[in-house]
């Protein structure tokens, strides 16, 4: 692994991801351009079921992008806790451990075919995903052993071995990011 020791650093010094997304206009700050579809807070039209059943590659790309915020924040609310910044209660290790690891769970069903920079060029999904994705397989089927590690370590509530293991998650994170997420 290429940048380990950056990697831990930035972790434990709560830069943690979500300052590293690359420099993406943020939808929700300002109108979306005409040529996407209408934004997620206006309700499907009453009636209009058939468009519901058939997802677009733009609402999965973001779906997985807001899945993948939220694995940041479950990191980042970690973090504040390894650093003592909050109680880490063995309730709100486990909490976070286990969002961590649920949403590792369906990690694999987020990078469907079509939905490539090609398709969506909003995503920061790199086509190694589709071009390897014997690799790509593996480094999910990592993090998901690694999130599972950890949300036995927050169950024993044993903090040091808590918090080494956090540092083993976000070395799976970047694992994935250095190869399949542009911008990292
Ligand atoms: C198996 C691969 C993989 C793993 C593991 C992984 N990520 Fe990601 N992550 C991605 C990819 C690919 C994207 C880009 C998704 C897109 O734009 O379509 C991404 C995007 C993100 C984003 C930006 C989301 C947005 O709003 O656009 C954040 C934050 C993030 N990841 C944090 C994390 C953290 C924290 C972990 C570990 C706890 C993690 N990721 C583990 C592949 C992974």
């Amino acid at each position: 692994m290429r940048s380990t020791p950056v990697l831990l650093l930035a972790l434990l010094s709560g830069a943690a991801f979500a300052g590293k997304k690359a420099p993406k206009t943020d939808s929700s700050a300002s109108p979306p351009p005409a040529t996407t579809t209408a934004p997620a807070t206006e309700a499907a039209p009453a009636g209009h079921t058939d468009e519901e059943s058939t997802p677009g590659p733009a609402d999965l790309v973001k779906f997985r992008q807001v899945a993948m915020g939220a694995t940041g924040k479950h990191m980042k609310a970690s973090m504040m806790m390894a650093k003592g910044r909050v109680p880490a209660t063995p309730e709100s290790m486990q909490a976070q451990a286990e969002g961590l690891h649920a949403l590792a769970l369906d990690l694999g069903t987020m990078f469907p075919a079509g939905t490539d920079a090609a398709a969506v060029p909003d995503t920061e999904a790199l086509d190694a995903i589709w071009s390897d994705p014997t690799g790509f397989q593996d480094k999910v089927e990592l993090y998901k052993t690694e999130t599972g590690t950890l949300v036995e370590a927050a169950q024993q509530g044993d903090l040091e071995a808590w918090k080494a293991q956090l540092g083993q998650v976000g070395h799976s994170c970047g694992a994935c990011h250095d190869t399949y997420r542009q911008g990292d």
